[in-house]
């Protein structure tokens, strides 16, 4: 691949939910001194808002507008911290109502084209590593090195839930499971930018692999010429 310089390098990260993405990305990202964009997290703002506002989130026309208001701001610190209007809501978007709701929102056009003018504007600004379910196929087609991971649909509800845990939240694995391939459902199945591996994207099964594996796996594709 690297076709541009080492700076300017994009790389997509897609996969279904669990597969890993954002650790892995945000690695990526560190070590090769990339901006790291977690397009989820623009979603998931879109409907913790929604939520917030009392808007009911299968109102398409509603929560569009909403979109379209709604000013979504990743910092590029060390923290990593999601703005939605002015407020922190880095931990508030992982709730499990979010997590139920975000698909959702997703699947209207109106909020699709919103945030993804904002993810361009991202990549504009250099080098990029994004996660998402569209990076490959519709965000950033161009892309240097295009990544579809995945994982066992027991290995993705498993890290979810213990992430889940340390941060306090008590679910059953089985409802996580549940919730998980709800939304896996909703993002494949939805007409626009469904979750789906770009024709040009490398498929890496992480089950069983440790992050450090993914993340030198990564690393020496964007090595290869
Ligand atoms: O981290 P996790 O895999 O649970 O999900 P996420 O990356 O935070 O994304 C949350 C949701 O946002 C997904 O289930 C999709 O519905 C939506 N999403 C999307 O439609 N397109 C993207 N590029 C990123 C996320």
């Amino acid at each position: 691949m690297t076709r541009r310089k080492p700076d300017e390098l994009q790389i997509a990260i897609d996969g279904p939910a669990g597969a890993g993405k954002s650790t892995v990305a945000k690695l990526v990202a560190e070590r090769l001194n990339l901006f790291y964009v977690d397009t989820g997290a623009m979603y998931r703002a879109i409907a913790y808002k929604a939520l917030r506002s009392g808007i009911p989130v299968h109102d398409e026309t509603l929560v569009s507008e909403l979109a379209q208001t709604t000013q979504v701001v990743l910092d590029h610190s060390n923290e990593r911290l999601v703005w939605c209007d002015g407020e922190n809501v880095t931990q508030a978007i992982r709730s499990p109502e979010v997590s139920r709701a975000v698909s959702s929102v997703a699947a209207y056009i109106g909020v699709r084209q919103r945030l993804v003018e904002l993810q361009r504007l991202e990549a504009a600004r250099g080098g990029v590593v994004m996660d998402g379910r569209d990076i490959g196929t519709y965000v950033l087609p161009e892309a240097d090195l295009k990544i579809f991971l995945t994982a066992s649909a027991q290995e993705r509800a498993k890290r979810r839930w213990l992430e889940l845990r340390k941060d306090g939240k008590s679910v059953s694995l089985e409802e996580v499971a549940q919730d998980m391939l709800r939304r896996d459902r909703q993002d494949t199945e939805r007409e626009v930018s469904p979750l789906e591996p770009a024709r040009d994207a490398i498929m890496l099964d992480t089950t069983g692999l440790s992050v450090e594996d993914i993340v030198a796996e990564i690393l020496s594709l964007t090595q290869e010429g």
